[in-house]
């Protein structure tokens, strides 16, 4: 896997597990990682809720599109997304070019009972939670769309690493795309 340097792109909702997965697979895989969110806030010197609080969320958007410029262009690394990467189809065509992309579908109903509303922010405010329920409608079809394979994430967080790795392996080694691993 080393020898073509593809990446691996992590993309799912807010709270599914993107980074603390990416972050233990990384381990595993010996492989670089890097999280879009932690990076963009790097690179501009500004945290997410401020750059959605003075420039809205067109203005992270656009921030977000850059760092994937720059970012896709690296190599052998696993990247974690923001949610809402898949808004731009422009964003997608970038971070596939050279990347194994894999939807962590991690049901809603188990995200909502954990995730930090305050800490998002779109979904900060009281209808925070059910405003996760709309994005999915809006955003599982894209993931499907983008992904080359899903894996579901609905226990603990050993059992979603062993999966996303045992998915990756047998994607990676086998030379094969488009697989789903329920
Ligand atoms: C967003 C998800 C966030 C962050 C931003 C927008 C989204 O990242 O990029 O708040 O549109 O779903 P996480 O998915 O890592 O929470």
């Amino acid at each position: 896997m080393r020898k073509n340097k593809r990446n691996i792109v992590l993309i799912g909702m807010m709270g599914c597990g993107k980074s603390t997965i990416g972050i233990a697979l990384s381990y595993k895989l010996h492989m670089p990682f890097v999280d879009l969110d932690n990076w963009l806030e790097h690179r501009t010197g500004r945290a997410i809720k401020d750059i959605f609080a003075e420039d809205g969320e067109a203005g992270f958007r656009e921030l977000e599109h850059q760092i994937v410029e720059e970012v896709s262009a690296w190599k052998g690394f696993i990247i974690s997304t923001g949610g809402g990467v898949v808004l731009r189809e422009d964003n997608m065509e970038l971070l596939s070019k050279n990347a194994l992309v894999i939807f962590i579908n991690r049901p809603v109903e188990d995200i909502v009972k954990r995730v930090n509303t305050q800490k998002r922010p779109l979904l900060a405010g009281p209808d925070g939670k059910q405003r996760l329920f709309r994005l999915k409608e809006e955003r599982y079809p894209l993931y499907r769309q983008y992904a080359d394979m899903e894996v579901v994430n609905r226990g603990s967080f050993h059992e979603g690493v062993q999966n996303v790795y045992r998915a990756v392996r047998r994607n990676l080694y086998a030379g094969r795309k488009r697989q789903h691993n329920a």
